[in-house]
């Protein structure tokens, strides 16, 4: 598994995590046991993944706590998440932080994040969660500060755009897929000069693990017109990307495409399959996909800014 360093933090991060929230909830959204959830998480630690994200908010946090128990602490870049609401106050962030780390078996977090933040509430967040997170910081709780994104709510990124307007965030979590590429001109760019660790969420979600999602979604695209119906085949818009030298499915192709954009560091991967697990792994130790097939994409998918593909 390739490594990278994330950003400003300079941790030395696996370029693939395992991401314990999503649809499937490392299989707990899928009928596994606790058990089973835990062995696909050491699964991956022991292919040498060192990333795991999760959040208070999953119900994964005490899985993740068993996966890593006996591993040696500083060899895992541990990510996890305070929910965050209108009214968020300095104590709940401090609660919920103590709370995560009996859960997890660990006395300190790596990158800690504000979870699902909304423009709406953007303000109110710095105002009152980002001293707590600071006080934290500086008690050895937590390594580094990050914000993640609500991009099914916020598919055009305003909230972090707006808080790549300031000097606070070590790292931040974007939606970014085949479909929706926004975030490359309206965060990454801007992410880079600011030196910002990206992990990047929503690689492979609903759409581009179910064909009869991703026939929906782009129909719905030539509906809403941010997709020309001329540059896409309507039965098959996927296709293409799948040959000798190319991508071997479209799973396949969605995590490299995300894993060789210039920005991103960490590429979240959620499974509660082991079979899906060892293929995702294959992807990240693919190359890019081909110029030409990466310059159909980009041209494709170019005005789309209304969908998550989640
Ligand atoms: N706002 C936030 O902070 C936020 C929001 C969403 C997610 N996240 C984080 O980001 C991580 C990634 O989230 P995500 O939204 O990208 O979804 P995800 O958790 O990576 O889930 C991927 C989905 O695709 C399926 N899948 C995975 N590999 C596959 C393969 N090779 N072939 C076919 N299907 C496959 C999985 O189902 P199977 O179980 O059947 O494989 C699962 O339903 C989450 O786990 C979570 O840690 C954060």
């Amino acid at each position: 598994m390739d490594y990278t360093v994330l950003g400003r933090t300079g941790l030395r991060v696996t370029v693939m995590g395992v991401g314990c929230g999503g649809p499937s909830r490392v299989g707990q959204n899928t009928g596994r046991t606790a058990e089973e959830s835990t062995a696909i998480i050491r699964e991956a630690l022991d292919s040498g993944i060192n990333f795991v994200d999760t959040a208070e908010g999953y119900g994964t946090e005490e899985i993740v706590g068993q996966a890593i128990k006996g591993i040696d602490r500083s060899s895992i870049v541990l990510s996890t998440k305070t929910s965050t609401f209108g009214k968020t106050t300095a104590e709940d962030v401090r609660t919920s932080l103590e709370e995560s780390l009996k859960r997890l078996g660990t006395d300190y977090i790596d990158v800690y994040h504000l979870h699902g933040a909304i423009l709406q509430d953007y303000d109110h967040l710095v105002s009152v969660a980002v001293p707590a997170l600071q006080q934290l910081r500086e008690q050895g709780k937590i390594r580094f500060m990050g914000i993640t994104e609500r991009f099914n709510a916020d598919p055009q990124h305003a909230m972090l755009q707006r808080a790549l307007q300031d000097d606070i965030w070590d790292v931040m979590m974007t939606g970014f897929n085949i479909i929706n590429q926004s975030a490359c001109q309206r965060v990454l760019a801007k992410a880079i000069q600011k030196n910002v660790g990206i992990l990047v969420m929503f690689a492979v979600r609903r759409a581009l693990s179910r064909p009869e999602i991703l026939h929906e979604t782009i129909q719905g695209l030539i509906k809403n017109g941010q997709l020309d119906p001329d540059d896409i085949d309507r039965d098959d818009p996927l296709g293409f990307l799948i040959h000798e030298g190319g991508a071997v499915s479209v799973a396949d192709a969605a995590y490299r495409f995300c894993r060789h954009e210039p920005g991103t560091h960490v590429i979240l991967s959620g499974t509660g399959n082991s079979e899906h697990l060892r293929a995702n792994i294959a992807s990240f130790a693919r190359p890019p996909l081909p110029e030409a097939d990466l310059a159909r994409l980009k041209n494709i998918f170019r005005s789309v800014d209304s969908v998550s593909g989640g």
